[in-house]
Formats: structure tokens, sequence, C-alpha cells
């Protein structure tokens, strides 16, 4: 829908605030669909008139978020509505609800006749508490420098509001496996606000490079094997620098709360009486498997997957995970900082009911250009990883999914050659084995 703007005809813009008024909207196809939910983002009270409509807005219809009127529209459907929409496929139809509303004086939005419409739907977007909305009379365009522009609000690349009155506190970010495409979209919001950075190993580094330079960046890698930063010395450095002030992002790799001592983090602040906010991150327990295609469950094939942490080895009087039920059970078995155990991982769950055969991947670096998977089976996967040198981190796979893995590689390299999708070993480079999640 482009529209003919002239200048005699520039449209005055406007935010309506629609909560709790009434929004009637003709159709019930592919552009309600699309609409609607902005409508009841903002609150609108909806009604729709349509015969049929999709399944996403019949499901509005049946959880009550839409009142659906099930007939073609009729004339008078608009009263009493502050806004009305004409969404039908047919324009008689919808030159009839603009007509009506022209009458009664209600703003009417046409999707099918931008010239002929008394309004117009501007291509928006939201970055943080910023709406943005974005006319030019040609919708893709308008759509393309919307997200230009919060893009670079995300980003902190436009209008960064860092120093600027973001209350101090602590936000812990959850960045994601590695991969920066990975982080959510109020992280990096958060990210560019931040007046320091304080980082994990894990974290997504490169999104450390779109920081302004006078962002402070604290390194608090714990390094395996090397100089770890107690986790006391990070809680006080989040405190301090709060308390003097300043917005601190607390960046950590996956989710802040699954491995990642997130918690501890939370509670050291509020003791200290520093406002903390999480924003939950792509766990690497889920997101590395599927970086080299493996899903965690898979009808008919896994109804179950267990997340453990193998930082103690199973017969470490500190563990406290239940091996015999793992070894017992069909479900898929992730595990966490297991590399340097894996022989003792294997031989319990063998001792304790799994076949030795199991299929087992061990993905390293998962969606880093680095990325290299090994698949092995549990009596072979621990000489495997130890032949191939393979460091943490990486995630361990085991159960029949890992199969479904290597068919999806297949089929990807037929369908797509020049596929990384080799199952064994993935000598890394550029190149993933996995999809590209970015
Ligand atoms: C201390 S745990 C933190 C987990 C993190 N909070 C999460 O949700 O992904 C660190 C372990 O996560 C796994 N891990 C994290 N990122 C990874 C990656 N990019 N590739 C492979 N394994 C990864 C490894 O098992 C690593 O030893």
């Amino acid at each position: 829908m482009a529209a003919m703007v002239t200048a005699d005809d520039q449209p005055y813009l406007l935010g309506l605030r629609l909560g709790g008024r009434l929004v009637m909207v003709a159709g019930g196809g592919a552009v309600a669909a699309r609409r609607v939910p902005a409508l009841l983002d903002a609150g609108a009270d909806v009604s729709l008139v349509s015969p049929e409509v999709t399944g996403s807005l019949e499901d509005l219809a049946l959880t009550g978020r839409i009142r659906w009127i099930r007939r073609d529209y009729a004339t008078g459907d608009g009263a009493g509505a502050w806004l009305v929409c004409a969404f039908t496929s047919e324009p008689a139809v919808n030159a009839a609800v603009a007509a009506e509303a022209e009458a009664m004086r209600i703003w009417c939005v046409r999707a099918d006749d931008a010239d002929a419409s008394a309004a117009w739907t501007p291509a928006s977007g939201q970055a943080g508490d910023v709406r943005v909305a974005v006319l030019s009379g040609d919708p893709r365009r308008s759509a393309g420098i919307r997200d230009a522009i919060v893009g670079g609000l995300r980003t902190g690349t436009l209008g960064a509001r860092r120093g600027r009155g973001h209350r101090p506190g602590v936000a812990l970010v959850g960045g994601g496996p590695g991969d920066p495409g990975l982080i959510t979209v109020r992280g990096r919001q958060l990210l560019a606000e931040a007046d320091v950075v304080v980082t994990d190993r894990l974290a997504p580094r490169s999104v450390l490079d779109e920081l302004s330079p006078d962002v402070e960046i604290v390194d608090a890698a714990k390094i395996p094997y090397g100089r770890a930063v107690a986790q006391e010395h990070i809680n006080a450095a989040l405190i301090s620098h709060a308390q003097a002030g300043r917005f601190v992002v607390r960046l950590k790799g996956g989710d802040p709360y699954v491995f990642g001592r997130g918690a501890e983090e939370v509670l050291a602040c509020l003791r200290a009486g520093v406002p903390v906010t999480v924003v939950p991150g792509v766990t690497s327990a889920v997101a590395v498997p599927a970086a080299a295609w493996v899903p965690v469950t898979h009808r008919g094939v896994a109804q179950e997957f267990h997340v453990v942490s193998v930082h103690v080895a199973p017969d470490d009087e500190r563990s406290t995970v239940n091996w015999a039920a793992l070894g017992a059970s069909r479900g898929t078995l992730v595990l966490l900082m297991a590399v340097e155990r894996l022989a003792a991982v294997a031989e319990t769950l063998i001792r304790t009911g799994r076949a030795g055969t199991t299929p087992v991947s061990v993905v390293a670096n998962g969606t880093l250009p680095t990325q290299r998977t090994i698949v092995a089976t549990l009596d072979t996967v621990a000489p495997r990883v130890s032949k191939e040198g393979v460091r943490p981190p990486a995630v361990v796979v085991i159960g029949e999914v890992v199969n479904v893995a290597g068919e999806i590689a297949e089929l990807m390299r037929v369908m797509q050659p020049g596929t990384p999708g080799d199952i064994g070993v993935n000598s890394g480079g550029p190149a993933r084995q996995g999809p590209d999640l970015a």
C-alpha cells in the first residue's frame, strides 16, 4: 500500500491512547492477524467482524482477548467505535466500512487503499520505553527506516540514555552461548545504557566492541585452572559501582540462573540495598546442542531432558546428582562442565543401565566460529575427546536424539551442498557445524 503524499495532504502524526476504547475491525485474514495484536498491546477493546478468522485470531477470541462477531460486515457495526479498521480482502466491503466511518466522523484505516484511507498506520517499533513510528508513503521504506532507528536505539549507536538518567543499580543480563546474535533485545538495550559492564569469560564478548569507549569494562573471567576471580569480589564490585551511582550490567554467559551463580549475585545486591533486575538468556544447555543440529527432545525419541552440572565427578562426595536415576532413564542427558570427567560419567551411566552404544555428541565452543563437534558412543567418547584434545567450554548430549542430528545434517548436505554437516570431527574454522543461529 503506497500513498501519494502531497504538500497539502501531510498526515498529522498522533499517538492514539486506545486503552479501554472500542476499535472495530472488519476482516479476519492475514492483515487483521498482523495488526490486532498491536491494538491489544495498546489496550484497545477490539470487536472483530468476519465470517472466518485465522487460527491466531480464533485463539484471541477463545481466550476472551477480542470479541469475534462471526458474520459479514453490516452497516452499523462501526457505531460507538473510536477507530475503525477495514481489513477485509474485498475492496467493496472496505469501501463501505470506510464510508460508514466517514459519515460517523470516526477515523478509519483501510489496508487495501492508502489513498482512500482517512488514517494511516505507521511502521512502528519499540526500543525500551521509546516508541518509534515512521510514515514515508512507502511501507517498505518506512519499515526499513523504522528498523534502522529501533536497531540504533537498541544497540546504543543512536540516542543511548547512558549517563542520562538510568537509575543506579545492577542488571544481570544473560548473554546467550557466545554468538552475539543470541543475546536478547532487552539485554542489548541495557548494555547500551550501562556505565559499567562486569563480564564473564563465556559471555558474548564481541558485543563489548559496540560500547562507547567511556564504558568501564570489568573482566570477571573465571578461567578454569587459571586465575579465578572470587565470587565475593564480583559481588563487591557490582555493589560498589552501583552505590557510587552507576548503572552496572553484569553480563553472563547463557542464562544467569543456569549454573551461573546468578541468584547469589542478586541476593548480595539486594542485601546491600542495591536495586537489581534479571534478564534471562538463551542457555547453552539447549542452544549449543541446537547449533550442532541436536534437538534435546524429539517426538517418539525423547520425552524429557535433564541438564546436569558435572563440575564434580559422579563419585565425588560433593555430587548431589542421582546418577543411578539418570542411568535408568531414557531421557536426553545434557551435561555442562563435563569434559574432564567424561570417563567417569560414561562408566557410571553404563553401570547404571545405559547401553555402551548410546550415541553422544560433544559440542565445544558452540555457536562460535570455532565450534567443533565430536560424535561417539558412551563406550568411546572419553578416549575420543581426549585424543582430539577437546577443551571446555563444551556441552555433552547423551541419547538417541544425537541420531536425529545425523539425519538432519545428512538432509542439509543434500539440500544445501557445502553445508558443514559432517558428523564426526569438525575441524573448526569459520564454518560452523549446525544451523546458522546468528
Ligand atoms: C558455569 S556454566 C554456565 C552455563 C550458562 N549459565 C548457560 O546457561 O549456558 C559453563 C558451562 O556451560 C557450557 N557452555 C557455555 N557456553 C558454551 C558454549 N558456547 N559452547 C559449549 N559449551 C558452553 C559449558 O559446559 C561450560 O562449561
